[in-house]
């Protein structure tokens, strides 16, 4: 597994503000969306592409569009769905399929409660969105989901992670023989021992949605 912290001045500035206690819910869902946009272009440094012979106004030439079969999008429910239309901004022509995937908070172990993807994922690239790298149970089932429909190269897109949850994402897919690389803002300090990140920014899916 890579790990990708992407270290730019505007990125650590969005992500400071949406740590701040005192962000309301409509600035923490537009800085999202600006910062998965950000996270997003270094996401897609991978994305397969083909040639294309096209004509400019002055003359022929040769350049690149989004190779066949495209590019799978993978919001996890609920918090991933904040993280949507920043990615479809740079990919507006992905497909999405949606994963919904709860934590159990007593023994945080993750289990998928919903799914709305295609059957065979075989030669695709799919982006996972998932704000919270926590324990790295949720991610490490949505990866493990997306490899058995066949999806062969894998990156989640994370506003924060863990070290914690780093470790055992990458034990949980030691055995995976597809590519993950989670590009994330920033690796914080530690999991406290109810499973948030610290310094974190607390609950995402309660601080984008409101507490349901
Ligand atoms: N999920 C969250 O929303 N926040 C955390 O800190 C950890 C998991």
């Amino acid at each position: 597994m890579r790990l990708h912290v992407v270290n730019h001045p505007l990125v650590s500035h969005k992500l400071t503000v949406l740590r701040d206690e005192h962000t309301d819910s409509p600035t923490f869902r537009r800085l999202t969306d600006e910062l998965v946009t950000l996270l997003a272009y270094e996401a897609t440094r991978e994305v397969r592409v083909e040639p294309v012979d096209i004509t400019t106004p002055v003359g022929p030439t040769t350049g690149v569009r989004l190779a066949a079969p495209k590019p799978m999008v993978v919001p996890i429910l609920r918090a991933g769905l904040g993280m949507l239309d920043g990615m479809m901004r740079l990919l507006p022509t992905a497909e999405v399929g949606f994963l919904g995937m709860v934590r159990n908070e007593e023994t945080l172990a993750a289990s998928t409660y919903a799914e709305r993807l295609p059957e065979d994922l075989s030669g695709r690239q799919c982006y996972v969105l998932d704000p919270m790298l926590a324990t790295g149970g949720t991610l490490a089932a949505a990866i493990q989901f997306l490899t058995h429909r066949g999806a062969d190269d894998i990156t989640a897109i994370c506003l924060l992670a863990a070290p914690e949850g780093v470790e055992n994402l990458e034990a949980g897919l030691k055995d995976l023989d597809v590519p993950v690389t989670v590009v994330t803002a920033a690796l914080d300090e530690m999991l406290n021992d109810k499973g948030y990140i610290v310094p974190g920014l607390g609950d995402a899916g309660d601080r984008l949605y409101g507490v349901a």
